[in-house]
């Protein structure tokens, strides 16, 4: 089975959040179950020289910006075959794979995006200047949406096409004068097609034209098909039903795991989770600046700042928590009001409250370890990996009821608690007050040491294999492999 894997980022050579962990841990997998991968991605600044690659085709010049060239290279770590998309006028810059330094999305990431689903389309046909065609393309969020429509506009022999949904908020919509320009043809630019309220979208594209839909857990798997979390597309997916189906996420514990950590001032696994905990949240708290408390709750936050993440619910339950002397550490990047309302408090509340906005992976594994409960009050949650990393760090986490949130942790309960199943807590309404109220359940149960200490043992045990998941994404590829001959040109059948 080879597998063309393509996504906009990929753990450890560019990450913005969970999609680069699934891009970096999902194909390894894959191959150890037998498929032969090759990953996609965009030749950013400096990953060509992480990965040692050189260049092994032209694909030419289709939007005016120059040649699409793809370079070859070896994923570090899993020594994967990376084939890297280089467009210096469009990917040679500083600043993040979407935006600019200031959090501005680049302003042509219409044609960027375009390039890398039309290069992901041009290397999975048989006449690919490359030696290597896959049977199955697997692409990833709206970045390579455009890739099945490509493959729908050109017609002729195919292979099979997954899409992965990671976020229905994301939709890559752009104006649809944009859809001559990039050499698609208006026939697809329909209601069933990639046309969404007048303007194109590249997400739309990948759920109208891939033979198989899938996402990331499966209780988002059900809500995106309904008008609450499908932003409009809700139609679609239910239309589609028979085709999408919701995979949960693995984690990767050789990154993941305390046991092996070299970002901890101290390694620790269940059998020493008290001391290995203690120690860590001392280090944590004496680089952040926080009073050394011991037994002081300390609430952690690792996440975009955002809407999607509740974080408008965390500032407004921010005085209770400090009314029950629990100290927060927050690490985050994004809107810039919320940003600055961190840091506000923060400025506010030194004694109790320490903020870092920028982006750090080191300090993310020290605030799972030396944190005591996480916080994620997630407004909706495709799948979530912040929680899944907690349980394993002994750091319980409080989520609401959503999406991947929903698949992972088990609410500390009466029956839960007796039967040994309980992992964190859950509350059902994304309200600030039923937020509150399940903070002040978690700090009860940390002020109850024995309890607290059965559930992160539970918590600790928990593994979300990616192994698991990588045959379920197997079974889905052969599913596709009848595909082969495909249906008619709708675009004149050249690439
Ligand atoms: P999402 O993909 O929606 O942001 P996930 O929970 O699936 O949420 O994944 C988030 C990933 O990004 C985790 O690996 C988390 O540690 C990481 N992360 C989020 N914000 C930051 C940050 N500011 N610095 C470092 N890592 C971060
Ligand atoms: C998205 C989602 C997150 C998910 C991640 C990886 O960023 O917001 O819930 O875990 O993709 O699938």
């Amino acid at each position: 089975m080879r597998v063309l894997f393509t996504s906009p980022e990929i753990f450890p050579l560019v990450k913005t959040g969970g999609l680069g962990d699934v891009a970096g841990a999902l194909p390894p997998a894959l191959h150890r179950a037998g498929a032969e991968m090759r990953l996609l991605m965009p030749a950013y600044p400096g990953v060509e020289t992480l990965t040692e690659a050189k260049p092994v085709a032209n694909l030419g010049d289709p939007f005016g910006r120059g040649d699409a060239v793809v370079l070859e290279g070896r994923m570090p770590q899993s020594d994967l075959t990376l084939w890297l998309l280089d467009c210096p006028a469009l990917f040679h810059r500083d600043g993040g794979p979407y935006q600019d330094g200031a959090g501005q999305d680049w302003p042509d990431n219409d044609l960027r995006f375009a390039l890398l689903g039309w290069t992901a389309a041009r290397l999975s046909r048989g006449d690919s200047p490359l030696p290597w065609q896959p049977h199955v393309l697997h692409a990833h969020d709206w970045q390579t949406g455009l890739a099945a429509a490509y493959l729908r506009a050109w017609g002729g022999a195919r292979p099979g096409v997954v899409f992965t949904i990671h976020n229905m908020a994301y939709q890559g919509l752009f104006a649809a004068d944009l859809v001559p320009r990039l050499n698609l043809p208006w026939s697809l630019h329909t209601m069933d097609g990639f046309e969404f309220w007048g303007r194109m979208s590249y997400l739309k594209a990948g759920l109208a034209f891939s033979d198989k839909l899938t996402t990331v857990s499966p209780t988002y798997a059900k809500e995106i098909q309904t008008p609450a979390y499908g932003f409009g597309m809700e139609g679609l997916l239910s239309y589609r039903a028979k085709d999408l189906s919701g995979i949960l996420n693995g984690a990767d514990y050789g990154v993941w795991d305390p046991a092996g950590d070299s970002h901890l001032a101290c390694r620790y696994g269940a059998d020493d989770v008290v001391r290995g905990k203690a120690a860590n949240k001392a280090a944590l708290q004496a680089e952040l600046g926080l009073p050394a408390a011991p037994s002081v709750p300390l609430c952690v936050v690792i996440s975009r700042l955002n809407d999607q993440k509740g974080m408008d619910l965390l500032l407004a339950i921010m005085p209770a928590l400090l009314e029950q002397g629990a100290q927060l550490a927050l690490l985050g990047t994004g809107e810039h009001a919320i940003e600055a309302a961190m840091q506000a408090l923060a400025k506010a509340r030194p004694d109790q409250v320490a903020v870092r906005i920028g982006y750090s992976e080191g300090m993310a594994h020290r605030l799972q370890a030396g944190g005591d409960i996480l916080l994620m009050p997630s407004r909706f949650e495709p799948c979530g990996l912040t929680q899944i990393y907690a349980l394993r760090y002994g750091t319980l986490p409080v989520v609401s009821f959503t999406g991947g949130l929903a698949d992972t942790v088990v609410d500390a309960s009466y029956a839960t608690l007796l039967h040994g199943k309980a992992t964190g807590f859950v509350f059902q309404q994304c309200t600030p007050s039923a937020f509150q109220w399940c903070v002040e359940r978690a700090i009860g149960m940390y002020r109850r040491p024995e309890q607290w200490r059965d559930i992160q043992a539970n918590a600790m045990r928990q593994a979300f294999s990616w192994d698991q998941a990588a045959g379920r994404y197997l079974d889905l590829y052969r599913s596709l492999l009848s595909i082969g001959e495909g249906g008619k040109a709708e675009g004149g059948g050249q690439p």
